[in-house]
């Protein structure tokens, strides 16, 4: 399996009907984008360790380069963003936090607006 199907089967699968107000995976309105959702999500949960910003000792051993401070490391961490922070076996943020309803929103998010934005490059 490629990493992008991997993480489409841990998403739950795309169920169409983008236009559709409460069907679909991609129903959400106004649709989520990184200015109101993404970006929230990463400043409460994810950039305290995986910020550009950071010193590499204020990074509580997050890698170096895995930053998640705008779009476009979005779009690049978008299928390990879902690997680490959905489903069963989620470790991101490794102290957990986010709640059922804002990891439902990621899977969302991911979805509908970052994965297509990564192959459409
Ligand atoms: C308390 C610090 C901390 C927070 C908060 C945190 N991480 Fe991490 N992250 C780490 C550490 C440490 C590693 C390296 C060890 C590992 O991979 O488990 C890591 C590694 C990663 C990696 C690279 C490894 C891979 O699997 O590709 C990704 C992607 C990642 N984290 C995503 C996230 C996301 C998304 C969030 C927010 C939901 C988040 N992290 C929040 C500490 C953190």
């Amino acid at each position: 399996m490629t990493p992008g199907i991997l993480l489409l089967a841990l998403l739950g699968g795309c169920t169409g009907d983008a236009g559709g107000a409460d069907t679909g995976v991609c129903g959400h309105e106004p649709a989520l984008t990184w200015a109101n959702f993404g970006q929230g999500w990463m400043d409460k949960h994810c950039i305290g360790c995986h910020s550009s910003l950071l010193r590499v000792d204020q990074r509580n051993d997050a890698p170096v380069g895995v930053d998640l401070d705008t779009w476009e490391d979005a779009v690049t961490w978008g299928e390990r963003i879902g690997a680490r922070s959905l489903g069963e076996g989620a470790t991101m943020p490794p102290g957990g936090g986010p709640s059922e309803e804002e990891r439902r929103l990621l899977s969302e998010w991911l979805e509908c607006a970052v994965l297509p934005a990564g192959e459409a490059e």
